[in-house]
């Protein structure tokens, strides 16, 4: 099965690491789409849910890179320090929050981590501003209507710190149209978190 375009994005961010992490995998069509890569020695499919790993094991175990585990991400032990690209699609920023906490600290320099929280964004970008992770590059997809935001992070004082409402986001034409979508969602929400992200995304709309 081909790639949807919000994986097809994701998925270009791979950087001839040895080691995959699909992290929250469900279908594994995220990790399973570096299987040809020449760099790849193992791609762990990670899932804590067991329909979606007795899927995954009808469907890959006999393929030697496939490495199948059954656990919430906050519970990976990450081995091979500089040489692991992990990505973590489709949770709430929560979740991801609470797996970052426990993974960041054994990662190393060369790691890369791909997020793409669905809720909670502000909360992990908090948490993302005090973490030695910086910014490669965030954007959103656009996919049948719904939009996806992503971060891309190493850990390289060359880059930006993570901020806290974003910059790279709101640019191009899918960033212009999430700002319209995120200033009219917002709207309705009467918290000061969420009154000070609107008015923050209120200032960048052009006159
Ligand atoms: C909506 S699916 C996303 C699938 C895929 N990553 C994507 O973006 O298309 C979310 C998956 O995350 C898994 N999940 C939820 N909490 C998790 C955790 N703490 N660690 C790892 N996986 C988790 C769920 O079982 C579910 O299969």
């Amino acid at each position: 099965m081909g790639l949807s375009k919000r994986l097809n994005r994701f998925s270009q961010f791979y950087c001839n690491h040895s080691y995959i992490w699909d992290i929250g995998c469900d279908h594994g069509l995220l990790g399973m789409s570096f299987l040809n890569q020449p760099a790849v020695k193992q791609i762990n499919l990670v899932d804590p849910a067991l329909p979606v790993i007795k899927k995954l094991e009808d469907s890959y175990i006999t393929i030697p890179k496939i490495n199948i585990i059954h656990n919430k991400g906050q519970n990976l032990i990450i081995p091979n320090s500089n040489q692991n690209s992990l990505y973590i699609a489709g949770m709430g920023g929560l979740e991801m929050r609470e797996i970052l906490q426990k993974l960041l600290p054994q990662l190393g320099r060369e790691d890369r981590i791909l997020i793409s929280p669905h809720r909670h964004i502000l909360e992990l970008r908090k948490y993302l501003q005090g973490s030695p992770f910086r910014l490669v590059e965030e954007g959103v997809v656009e996919e049948a209507g719904h939009f996806y935001p992503y971060l891309y992070l190493a850990q390289d004082a060359r880059f930006a710190e993570v901020s806290l409402y974003g910059e790279q986001m709101w640019q191009g034409e899918e960033g212009q149209k999430y700002l319209s979508y995120l200033i009219g969602h917002l709207s309705c929400h009467k918290n000061l978190a969420s009154q000070a992200y609107l008015n923050h995304l209120k200032g960048l709309i052009s006159p």
